[in-house]
């Protein structure tokens, strides 16, 4: 079904380079619909964190650029706008890797994503009871040192810290990384809340497609920075070749993540048939 709710986020044929020759995206379009989660997949490298990184105006400190193509925000073409500009406007990021600082406590490192775009107190603290709420085990553990708490919840602060900002829209860089399901799951399901009951426009970076899909309305799959592929979640998770290569769902098993016209493929390990894996012929592409 169209979706007929006009783009917050557009990335129009971007071609971004790092250190002026290394190619990472070759002509990448995206649309997200106002107050819709759209999830970004694909496999290590395939250009997932390049492209949030050319819509919050984060390429520029690894030497990297966009040579072609438009990204427009709220209808307003925002290359070359520096990430502090971007979040006063409501576009907010959280980086792979879920950076805190360490020595500072939970509340201390949530307030300091309310200083990149100017709040007054009740703003603060409006945005800091919506993280608390979204996230209850953290005002439970506000006072502590952020070093000190798990990565499930140093992810939770790393998202609370673009909250603070009240954003329109986050770009969420692989939440999932490292974390345990059932840790995962909780994030998840906060995103989702934040999206259906507070309006917050997602972009979503994963590979773990099947927690992604799970709450987001359409996804783009990405390889060797191009655009494979695009849906709803459903259409997506309904077809044999995404579930095949991306959700771990197939007769077979999970298959590889590698592209089976530039590398071999090799079928899953089996317990049943612990012996070395086999290469198989090449797969049809995802198109
Ligand atoms: N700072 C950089 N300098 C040079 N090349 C880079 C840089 N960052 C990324 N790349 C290259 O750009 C391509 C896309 O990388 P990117 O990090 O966007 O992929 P990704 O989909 O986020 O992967 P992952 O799942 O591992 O995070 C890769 O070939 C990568 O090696
Ligand atoms: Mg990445």
């Amino acid at each position: 079904m169209t979706d007929l709710r006009p783009s917050l986020l557009t990335i129009e044929s971007i071609e971004v380079v790092y250190h002026g020759v290394i190619g990472a995206l070759r002509g990448v379009s995206l649309a997200v619909p106002r107050h819709s989660i759209a999830a970004l997949l694909g496999a290590n490298g395939a250009g997932k964190s390049t492209t949030l990184k050319a819509a919050s105006g984060l390429l520029a400190g690894e030497r990297g650029e966009v040579i072609k193509g438009r990204i427009a925000y709220d209808g307003e073409d925002i290359a070359g706008l520096p990430p502090h500009l971007l979040v006063q406007r409501g576009l907010a990021q959280v980086l792979e890797g879920r950076r805190c600082f360490a020595s500072l406590s939970v509340e201390e490192n949530l307030l300091i994503g309310g200083h990149l775009r100017h709040r007054t107190a009740t703003q603060l603290r409006r945005a800091l009871d919506l993280i608390y709420t979204r996230f209850p085990r953290l005002p439970l553990i506000r006072r502590s040192a952020a070093g000190l708490a798990s990565g499930g919840e140093q992810q939770m602060i790393a998202i609370g810290r673009a909250l603070m900002s009240e954003p329109r829209m986050v770009l969420l860089d692989e939440p999932s990384m490292g974390l345990a399901p059932i840790v995962v799951s909780d994030i998840f399901d906060a995103v989702r809340a934040l999206n259906q009951q507070d309006g917050v426009t997602f972009l979503l970076a994963e590979q773990n497609a099947t927690q992604a899909l799970r709450i987001a309305d359409h996804g783009h799959v990405l390889e060797n920075g191009r655009v494979l592929s695009h849906g709803t979640s459903s259409a997506l998770m309904a077809r044999d070749d995404i579930k095949r290569f991306y959700l771990g769902e197939s007769a077979s098993g999970r298959a590889s993540f590698i592209d089976p016209h530039r590398v071999r493929v090799f079928e899953p390990f089996s317990l049943t048939n612990p012996g070395l894996a086999q290469p198989v012929p090449a797969q049809p592409g995802l198109h």
